[in-house]
């Protein structure tokens, strides 16, 4: 028997009537790229993340490369991030000609450490960029303080968590102008490539749009050398439909997510993921930090069960970030992460009897 590690079958399953409806319209639209269905995504995105604005762009890394570059960010900034992350988000720094400065995370939560931040703010530090983990909001409180005192902008990566709360604020609206990809794996995925910005700023948001365009405003006047960065009206649809079923697949997660959480309690070889004091995890990725890891996942291949691993490298030692000079040991727990996280399966419409047998196969690797 195959257990996938994710499938977006039972999510597309039942909405195939609504989609191919939409498909033979879009397809008689002659319109598609950016125009009204993308307006009206960005509409109802911006009303589900309880923010004024939302402006969709081609992809995730290119919405914090936009909100940097929004933000008047470049060469000489430097901007605060975790060193526990997809490395998209040290990409966006670096595509602005900014300097990612990592801050390890909490050892527990795996989010950026509030704590930390502040030892690692200098006099070229511009903006802090929490990252919301697997699903988990960062603690934001402390953050936004931070960003306050110090006059530090926040830019938060909402790649993985459409619809975590800190303190009952959805993650995507902490920060002066923030990240979202809709790449077709995370909760809200597209079919293809997706991504938006979300900002309260309407001087920000005007940005977005002009700097995905082109750097233009003006059909054909061009204010600044932008992107080529727009949101497809095909994939704009199919979001628009998806983001209705968000807050159930969101819900369905958090069940089968307790449902890990409770059976596996018990295998002291494994730390299980811990929530932060007043976050709450739409759970992008049920992630574990496993003995003997790469055993574990052979062990669980070889019995059909797909498990994926959320991130073997750190970014500063990826050999993109050499000229950064950043040394093995120099970030212990990212590496400790690297070394030991194993994503397990978790997706709306998983069977919970596949779910069990996942628990099954890890209890039988520890106890034969
Ligand atoms: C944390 C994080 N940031 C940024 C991105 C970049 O998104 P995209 O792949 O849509 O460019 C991703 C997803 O891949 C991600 O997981």
């Amino acid at each position: 028997m195959q257990i996938p590690f994710f499938s977006s079958a039972p999510m597309h399953q039942p909405l195939k009537v609504e989609l191919d409806a939409f498909w033979q319209k879009f397809y008689d639209s002659n319109w598609y790229v950016l125009g009204p269905e993308v307006e009206a995504f960005e509409a109802a995105y911006a009303a589900f993340n309880h923010t004024r604005f939302c402006v969709g762009v081609a992809n995730g890394l290119d919405a914090l490369h936009i909100a940097l570059k929004a933000l008047g960010i470049g060469a000489g900034d430097e901007v605060i991030v975790p060193s526990n992350t997809y490395i998209a988000s040290w990409l966006g720094v670096s595509q602005v000609g900014a300097i990612p400065v990592p801050v390890e995370p909490d050892p527990h939560t795996w989010n950026i450490d509030p704590q930390r931040i502040e030892a690692a703010i200098s006099t070229r530090t511009r903006v802090i960029m929490p990252v919301h983990l697997y699903g988990q909001a960062c603690e934001m409180g402390p953050i936004m303080e931070l960003a306050a005192r110090y006059d530090l902008a926040v830019v938060e990566d909402n790649a993985q968590a459409h619809g975590a709360r800190w303190q009952g604020k959805l993650t995507g609206s902490f920060g002066q102008i923030n990240g979202v990809s809709f790449y077709p794996t995370k909760n809200l995925g597209a079919l293809g490539d997706a991504g938006a910005v979300t900002t309260n700023d309407s001087a920000f948001a005007d940005f977005a749009k002009m700097y995905r365009n082109y750097g233009s405003r003006q059909r054909y006047y061009n204010e600044t050398p932008g992107l080529n960065s727009r949101l497809d009206a095909v994939q704009a649809g199919i979001l628009r439909i998806k983001l209705a079923h968000l807050a159930s697949w969101n819900a369905e997660r958090e069940v089968l997510a307790n449902r890990y959480l409770e059976q596996l309690r018990e295998i002291e070889h494994l730390r299980l993921p811990t929530l932060g004091t007043d976050c709450t995890s739409v759970w992008h990725l049920f992630v574990v930090l496993a003995e003997r890891r790469d055993a574990l996942q052979a062990y669980l291949q070889e019995r059909g069960i797909g498990t994926l691993i959320h991130y073997p490298l750190p970014p500063h030692l990826q050999e993109a970030y050499l000229p950064l000079g950043f040394k093995r040991g120099q970030f212990p727990i990212a590496e400790q992460i690297a070394q030991k996280c194993l994503s397990l399966p978790l997706y709306p419409g998983m069977p919970v009897a596949h779910l069990d047998q996942v628990v099954d196969a890890i209890s039988a690797f520890y106890h034969s």
